[in-house]
């Protein structure tokens, strides 16, 4: 029912005096991908965070935000029932935050735990049909031979790949990944974008993605909102970003390469791909194989 998030009169001021956010209003539909673009402290991780229900809004009356038709907060208070609202949001990090000591399979299974009876989760306990599914979900993100392995052994890219199959797991319809690939090299950032773009395409999951990489934003998210000092100064079509707005996002003096920005879109190599059954791939990746 309705949109995936819905975002009205979002503002929040930090104790600091700090405005952070101010007067958001967005809404994305379900199945959308959207890249959320802008300086460092433009307010994305802000923006974020509100959306999954961790940080509350300033209390302004009309402020409300909702996530898959379920209130995730309203005039700056957190929802009730705030505890499944969350179970249905992924949120994925920059630093991956798996834990370390323990195999990929165990962190994977962590995703039922917001869905489990609280004894379950206290015990760990989890049924085998859970861990068929955790190595499905494995699989899918190209990482099910790491299952067994100590999460810490995995590389950057893979360890994201990890906390991607966590939230597949969770079966979360939306998937908020605050600069999931900030920490990656290029060819680690097109995988996980890649395995992103393909859990938003094959089912359906809405994704919205901080970027600092405006070239990742354009090739892989159909839609760009770009934040400046906690506004929206730009909300549409990728196809629609143009060189102006970026220097008005980054400045003249960004070390941003605008001219980069008119390179043909990246072509992935098969291998590069997530490993599914039956491949749906965004139409530019489906004609790039071609
Ligand atoms: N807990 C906090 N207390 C005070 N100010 C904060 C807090 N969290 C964020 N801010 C401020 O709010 C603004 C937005 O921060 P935010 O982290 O959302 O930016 P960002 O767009 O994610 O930046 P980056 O690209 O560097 O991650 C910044 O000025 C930041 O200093
Ligand atoms: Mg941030």
């Amino acid at each position: 029912m309705g949109a995936a998030i819905e975002i009205v009169h979002l503002s929040k001021t930090f104790g600091t005096g700090k405005r952070a956010l101010d007067k958001i209003n967005l809404t994305i539909e379900q199945g959308e991908m959207v890249a959320l673009i802008g300086a460092s402290g433009s307010g994305k991780s802000t923006l974020l965070r509100h959306i999954a229900g961790l940080m509350p809004g300033d209390r302004e009356p009309q402020a409300q935000l909702a996530v898959n038709g379920r209130m995730v907060q309203q005039g700056g208070r957190i929802g009730r029932g705030i505890r499944q609202t969350r179970a249905g949001i992924g949120f994925v990090f920059q630093q991956f935050n798996l834990v370390g000591r323990l195999p990929v399979i165990t962190n994977v299974l962590a995703g039922n735990l917001g869905r489990l009876p609280l004894w379950r989760s206290l015990l760990r306990w989890f049924t085998d049909a859970e861990r068929r599914e955790a190595i499905h979900a494995l699989n899918r993100v190209g990482i099910a031979a790491c299952a067994f392995q100590r999460a810490s052994t995995l590389s950057g890219g893979q360890q994201q790949r990890a906390a991607i199959a966590r939230a597949l797991v969770q079966k979360a319809g939306v998937i908020l990944a605050d600069e999931p690939i900030a920490s990656l090299d290029p060819e680690s950032s097109r995988r996980v974008m890649a395995t992103l773009a393909d859990i938003n395409r094959t089912d359906g999951v809405t994704v919205v993605v901080s970027l600092h990489q405006v070239d990742f934003a354009l090739k892989f998210c159909r839609r760009v909102v770009a934040l400046r000092d906690g506004r929206v100064l730009f909300d549409g079509a990728a196809a629609d970003v143009s060189a102006e707005m970026l220097r008005g996002l980054y400045g003249e003096d960004s070390d941003l390469d605008f001219g980069a920005l008119a390179v043909p879109p990246y072509r992935p190599a098969a291998e590069e791909l997530p490993q599914v059954a039956e491949r749906r791939l965004l139409p530019p990746l489906q004609a790039a194989l071609a």
